[in-house]
């Protein structure tokens, strides 16, 4: 594990590599990743062992960048991860001829307590992810967000992502127990690298 950023409101940024690395946060991002999800724009219910077998399933892809916003010893506060788009085909699948799929990286989940909101960390997860990503492997940066273009999209937009007008319909589960779909679009930037 590694400290890549302390804040002066005392929050760590830490980089978890392996399983035994993120133990000691495993609960604590469980209840992070439940809540923010619950609320808006998404409304979704995950359970505390999806939320975990989600954190599992990311710490097991070779390159992945996994960014926890701790706070005191194991709060989790907020949290950041990517992976190579090649560990995602449901997501490279709606992008092939697009972008090259081999050389693009994919920011799969990104998440800031409600009480955290609105200091930066958002912007931090998404420059810090980018900046552990070895540019001379990966040429692009993909994500998905909420097509609603408020919030998320404009955080973006400003941090020079660009409007690919693809969009996806993502089934979820919400939290009145409806299976419902939502509109994502994604937005893509191109590296400096190589
Ligand atoms: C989107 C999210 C990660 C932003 O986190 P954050 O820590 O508040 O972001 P920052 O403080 O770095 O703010 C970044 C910019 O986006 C704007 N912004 C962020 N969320 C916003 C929102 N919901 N509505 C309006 N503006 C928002 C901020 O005003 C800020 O702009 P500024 O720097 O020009 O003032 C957070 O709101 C969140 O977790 N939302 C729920 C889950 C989600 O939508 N995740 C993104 C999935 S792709």
């Amino acid at each position: 594990m590694t400290t890549l950023l302390e804040r002066d409101d005392g929050l760590r940024i830490v980089r978890v590599l392996t399983p035994e690395d993120a133990e000691p946060y495993r609960t604590s991002f469980a209840g992070a990743y439940q809540d923010i999800f619950s609320g808006a724009p998404y409304f979704e219910r995950f359970w505390a062992s999806e939320a975990l077998g989600i954190l599992d399933g990311f710490l097991r892809v070779p390159d992945h960048v996994t960014l926890l916003a701790v706070k005191g010893e194991t709060r989790v506060v907020a949290f950041g991860i990517g992976v190579p788009m090649v560990a995602r085909p449901d997501i490279a699948r709606e992008l092939r001829g697009l972008v090259p799929i081999r050389e693009s990286f994919y920011l799969a989940e990104l998440g800031v307590q409600d009480g955290w909101r609105g200091k930066g960390l958002g912007r931090q997860l998404v420059d810090l992810r980018i900046a552990s990503i070895d540019q001379n492997r990966y040429s692009h940066v993909l994500l998905r967000t909420v097509a609603s273009r408020r919030g998320a999209y404009d955080m973006y937009r400003s941090l020079d992502f660009e409007d690919m007008g693809v969009y996806m319909e993502v089934p979820s589960r919400r939290v009145d127990g409806t299976v419902t779909t939502d509109r994502r679009l994604f937005l893509s930037r191109v590296l400096p690298g190589r």
